[in-house]
């Protein structure tokens, strides 16, 4: 039997051991280890990747949108849209700068915030819509625009799973107002340790969020404004500057798994459907099937792990209990929470491995 874990990051680690040695050691010889050279170059190399204007380096995905939020003057009393189908944190930024999460269903197909369905729940308080390319896949950025534009709203995108995802060769998280980035191990372009950033082609913005991300100064021990402390740290900041030039690379890898899975998977499984002239950068690769936890047991049995990303819509996670959505509130995130299941999507995953894995599914199908 093969063993094919969920997610196995030392087959990339290999590959590019040396190098990240010697940048380790870069900074360890310098005794230099926060808001140094090897994290301007960094934002450097990430802006001129996304092809926006700024990009700040901060310590996490999540702090990135709170500090989104906050450099908005988003908070109490404001109300910011966003999917209910999503990782915690895009919502728990929200509410820790005070604001009211609203959320919004699923697209059955693309698993995506609705677009459709956003207008409707615009009112006065509205502030901002904050989407998310979740699995990597590329939101309806031009209709999430046009809805911004004609009411006035800011777009805070969140792209921590999406790294390198574009519409028409533009990469997300340069479409909105400020976009946001993870780079929690297991991503697309992952630290060792917690570190995320923000960018934006606002030079007002940028500013703010310098100063912000460190204690609210520009010059040391000035504080201009009430900030905190969250940088990414210089160790971090050079190992992603080695694996920056792979990410294009990789992200075709994971493209090719995505298509093989396609190839090998029944026509009748369900797979997530990509925008027109949308790529996507494959963090995840997700199913929806019936009879998900039978099916996850089988393949666990068969030694190939699997995930749920996420098994409850944010909307009835017993920490939101408090903002009275009840079940039935978003029937396709709901019934989509039950069905799906992420395989395992990396980019030293072999055709092998993705036939295996896709004759299993079959299998238990019985096709
Ligand atoms: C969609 C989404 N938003 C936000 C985050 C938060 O990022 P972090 O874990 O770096 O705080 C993550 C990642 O974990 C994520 O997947």
């Amino acid at each position: 039997m093969k063993s094919i874990p969920f997610l196995v990051l030392n087959r990339q680690y290999k590959e590019i051991k040396d190098q990240i040695g010697l940048a380790i050691n870069r900074v360890l010889n310098s005794q230099y280890f926060i808001l140094g050279n090897e994290l301007s170059k960094f934002e450097d190399e990430f802006a001129k990747y996304l092809g926006v204007k700024h990009v700040v380096g901060v310590n996490s995905g999540t702090d990135a949108l709170i500090m989104a939020l906050k450099v908005l003057k988003i908070g109490k009393g404001d109300e910011v849209i966003t999917p209910t189908q999503s990782f915690i944190a895009t919502t728990l930024a929200i509410t820790e700068v005070g604001a009211t999460p609203i959320f919004i269903d699923s697209n059955p197909d693309t698993f995506l915030i609705d677009s459709d369905a956003i207008e409707a729940k615009i009112t006065k308080h509205t502030k901002a819509i904050l989407p998310v390319h979740l699995y990597g896949a590329p939101c309806n950025m031009k209709k999430i625009m046009d809805i911004a534009k004609k009411h006035k709203l800011y777009i805070i995108e969140d792209a921590c799973q999406a790294h390198g995802a574009a519409i028409n060769n533009q990469k997300v998280g340069t479409f909105g107002t400020i976009g946001t980035f993870s780079f929690y191990p297991g991503k697309n372009l992952g630290a060792y340790g917690d570190a995320g950033a923000i960018c934006t082609n606002d030079d007002v913005l940028f500013e703010e969020l310098i100063m912000y991300r460190n204690y609210g100064q520009k010059k040391k021990y000035y504080h201009t404004k009430i900030g905190i402390n969250s940088r990414l740290d210089e160790i971090q900041a050079a190992i992603l500057t080695v694996k920056l030039p792979y990410l294009h690379s990789w992200n075709i890898k994971r493209n090719n798994i995505a298509e093989l899975y396609r190839q090998h998977l029944h026509k009748t499984i369900k797979t997530q459907k990509i925008i027109d002239n949308g790529i996507s950068s494959y963090h995840l690769f997700v199913i929806e099937v019936d009879n998900r936890n039978k099916l996850k047991d089988f393949l666990e049995k068969n030694g190939v792990g699997t995930l749920i990303h996420y098994p409850v819509p944010i909307h009835l996670q017993e920490c939101y209990a408090n903002l009275g959505y009840k079940k039935g509130d978003f029937v396709t995130a709901e019934e989509s929470a039950k069905k799906i299941l992420s395989l395992p999507m990396y980019p030293e995953l072999t055709e092998n491995e993705v036939k295996y894995i896709a004759q299993l599914i079959n299998q238990f199908y019985s096709f």
